[in-house]
């Protein structure tokens, strides 16, 4: 009887596919594909230091990151840090000056090029790392100094002779300085000690860089930093060194506002387009090779779809959900482990913005964007809760991108767990299980629903559509997976490329005031919800439509229960873990600053190795000790000249709109 009937309903479908003139992809699946590791929270976000307390003020981020923490058991790592911690200037007292664009401690939003704190914040390095880790506790889980250090001559923040060597030197003294300092070793002995309860001390994300490798043109300044230079050049000589770096980071914009020529550049289908990701992504293979050859992964620190805050109409739309997931999935198959996305309270390119503002002239109400759904669905492909958990341990995914799915309109990807914990009788191949696929429609349909969102300008809705039906393709795909095995399908759909709203996961949406979910499905929970259960044909094949502009997850197995299958037994002990949906921020890589503390005087005049707490202050310089002194002519004729440099891009930026 279930054959008769099944077999009925594939001749309807194919009769259906008929009228729609629909094309059938045929995907394989190699046995034989090299893997790499898949992390449960492999979607960061990295926040300008500026906007922290406007992400902190509302309950938006928490509620939101709670329900990514609930569903892959692993709060979402943030990074503090961006451009206005490069720019943060300490003050020895309040009040902070009331001049020009630092008019206060809390900046404008396209104006913000600094960002003024008393000592009361921080002090410098070494103490800013000891109030850090006093705030954050067990949520610290590393320090950057400074950010994108390859654009310091260009600033005026450092002379020629800046590169590899004196960078080593630098960060050799600071990191050895904040080791070296009391808290740190007190935290030391505590982690060494056999009352172990995970305690870890913080650790180092080295690099930092800016310039994307493979073009030339938008690369700053001449130097010789790259990670296989730094590698080369004795970052880890020292075995202590190897211990306290645990991540290489390098930051990626594909598209770009910053400037007039990129201005003209920026299109939706350059986002919402595989090949394009593919060039963007893959020209740091090197430096994933190089960064794991040191025994540290490569991630990328910050990114976001355009840099300069993004652009309305494409940063905030469904193309660009799209183009996360895509993005965050190609990296982790070529072995990038972390992608964190930038956020600004009053950015276009945020996936979620937690207070009201007016921005060019239009009045913007608090909300979630398109991108957000890029995360939740990402969570559904990380979560291992789903899968049998018999041995009280969440799975280690691992992933590979597929071949046969690899065009600008199309993306594919296979989803692995390692076969220690797998329950018996499911078939393995090459000592990996198969688990997952994720298949990512990336053509574009331009639709005439879900056009605006009141979190984004409205100047950007959409005014060009696609003409026609939608098309929808047949998947026919070859797994390894048993015939009539069950599989939950999970789709990240819209109205189409350019929408800004009605996008869902499986049908779940997000409210847009309190960030808390409606769960798609009767009865269902969050992070179990699906759009439509499936069976594998003979063979293996399993078949399925996709849309044009839609993404697709399909999980074997579908039909085990998840009750007692917790967070209990995460294998990653790497990274601290805090209770999932407590808090927002449950994670955090609180950037330190380089702030140059007892150190080289002829360092500390160059410098504001970003971040907060930097060295040089409004009123003088930090030289350590809680004393300042008076700016060089120099030093405020490098901050004037990047000030003007600043205001010159938003002009730009303004003018090309
Ligand atoms: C079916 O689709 C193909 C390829 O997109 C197109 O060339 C053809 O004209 C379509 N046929 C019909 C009947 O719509
Ligand atoms: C997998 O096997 C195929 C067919 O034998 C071969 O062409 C391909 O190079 C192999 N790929 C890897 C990554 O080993
Ligand atoms: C955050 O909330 C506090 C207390 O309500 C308020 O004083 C502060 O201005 C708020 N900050 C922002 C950025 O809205
Ligand atoms: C996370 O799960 C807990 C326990 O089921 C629940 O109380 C909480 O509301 C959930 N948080 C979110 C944001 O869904
Ligand atoms: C911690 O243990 C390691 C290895 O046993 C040792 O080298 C190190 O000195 C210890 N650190 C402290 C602070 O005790
Ligand atoms: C790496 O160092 C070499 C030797 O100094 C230099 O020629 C090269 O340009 C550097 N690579 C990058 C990407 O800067
Ligand atoms: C991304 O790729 C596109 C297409 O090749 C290119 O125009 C753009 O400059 C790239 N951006 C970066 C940062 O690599
Ligand atoms: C905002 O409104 C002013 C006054 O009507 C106008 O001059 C300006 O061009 C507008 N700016 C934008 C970005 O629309
Ligand atoms: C996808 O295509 C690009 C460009 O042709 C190629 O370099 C890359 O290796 C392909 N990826 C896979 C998984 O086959
Ligand atoms: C879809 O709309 C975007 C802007 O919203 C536009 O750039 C693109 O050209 C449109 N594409 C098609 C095929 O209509
Ligand atoms: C589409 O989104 C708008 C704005 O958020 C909402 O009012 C409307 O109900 C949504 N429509 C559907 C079909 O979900
Ligand atoms: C850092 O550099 C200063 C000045 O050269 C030196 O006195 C100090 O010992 C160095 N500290 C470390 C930990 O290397």
């Amino acid at each position: 009887m279930m054959k008769l009937s099944r077999s009925l309903v594939t001749i309807a479908v194919v009769g259906m596919a008929a009228a729609q003139n629909k094309t059938t992809v045929s995907i394989s699946v190699p046995s034989n594909m090299s893997t790499r590791i898949l992390a449960p929270d492999v979607y960061g976000y990295s926040i300008e230091p500026v906007w922290l307390d406007s992400y902190l003020n509302t309950s938006l981020a928490s509620t939101l990151l709670g329900s990514i923490a609930n569903v892959t058991g692993k709060g979402t790592p943030i990074r503090v840090g961006g451009n206005t911690a490069d720019q943060t200037y300490l003050y020895p007292s309040s009040p902070l000056p009331l001049t020009g664009t630092d008019s206060a401690a809390i900046p404008d939003a396209l104006t913000a090029t600094r960002f003024n704190i008393t000592p009361r914040c921080w002090a410098n390095a070494v103490a800013e790392a000891q109030a850090a880790y006093a705030g954050l506790g067990d949520s610290l889980v590393a320090f950057e100094l400074g950010n994108e250090i390859d654009h310091f001559i260009n600033k005026g923040w450092r002379d020629a002779s800046w590169g590899v060597k004196t960078y080593i030197e630098q960060f050799r003294n600071l990191t050895g300085q904040i080791t070296g300092s009391g808290w740190y070793q007190a935290l030391a002995a505590t982690s060494n000690s056999t009352h172990n309860n995970k305690k870890k001390t913080p650790t180092f994300q080295a690099a930092v860089f800016a310039d994307p490798p493979l073009v030339p043109d938008q690369q700053d300044e001449i130097d010789d930093f790259s990670i296989a230079n730094l590698t080369a050049g004795g970052i880890t000589l020292r075995p202590e060194e190897k211990n306290i770096i645990s991540s290489y980071a390098v930051h990626l914009y594909p598209q770009s506002t910053c400037d007039t020529p990129r201005w003209y550049r920026l299109r939706l289908d350059l986002l919402s387009d595989h090949s394009v990701l593919w060039k963007n992504v893959s020209q740091y293979i090197p430096q994933v090779a190089a960064a794991d050859a040191a025994g540290a992964p490569l991630v990328i620190g910050e990114t976001n779809s355009a840099s300069c805050s993004g652009k309305s109409g494409i940063s905030d739309t469904f193309g660009a959900a799209l183009w996360g997931v895509d993005y965050v999935l190609t990296a982790a198959s070529i072995g990038i482990e972390k992608v964190y996305f930038h956020l600004g309270a009053r950015s276009e390119y945020s996936s979620f913005t937690p207070l009201p503002y007016t921005l060019k002239n239009e009045t913007l109400v608090p909300g979630i964007r398109a991108g957000w759904y890029a995360h939740y669905f990402l969570a559904r492909v990380v979560s291992s809760k789903n899968r049998n958990c018999g041995g009280g341990k969440r799975s280690e995914f691992h992933i590979a991108a597929l071949p046969s799915a690899n065009s600008s309109s199309l993306s594919g990807f296979a989803v692995y767990s390692q076969n220690d914990d797998v329950k018996k009788g499911v078939r393995h191949a090459g000592g990996k299980e198969l688990r997952k696929l994720v298949f990512l429609d990336m053509g574009v349909w331009n639709g005439t629903e879900g056009l605006a969102n009141p979190s984004t300008l409205s100047a950007t809705d959409g005014t060009m559509f696609s003409e026609g039906t939608r098309p929808v393709s047949t998947f026919e795909v070859t797994t390894p997976w048993a015939q009539g095995a069950t599989v939950k399908v999970v789709r990240l759909a819209a109205p189409g490329t350019n929408a800004k709203s009605n996008v869902s996961v499986a049908g779940t949406v997000f409210d847009d005031e309190t960030g808390e979910p409606a769960v798609g499905g009767e009865g269902a929970q969050l992070g179990d919800e699906y759009s439509e259960i499936i069976e594998v044909g003979a063979a293996g094949i399993l078949r399925f439509d996709v849309q044009r502009a839609e993404g697709v997850l399909l999980e074997v197995g579908g039909d085990e229960t998840s009750v007692g299958c917790g967070d209990d037994g995460d294998h990653d002990d790497s990274q601290h873990e805090s209770t999932p949906g407590t808090s927002g921020t449950l994670r955090a890589e609180a950037p330190t600053s380089g702030s140059e503390p007892n150190i080289d005087p002829s360092m500390s005049e160059q410098s504001q190795v970003g971040e907060p707490g930097s060295g040089a202050t409004g009123a003088g310089v930090n030289t350590g000790a809680g004393t300042t002194r008076e700016k060089t002519d120099a030093e405020i004729e490098a901050d004037r000249l990047y000030e003007e440099a600043m205001e010159e891009e938003y002009a730009k930026r303004e003018g090309g709109a």
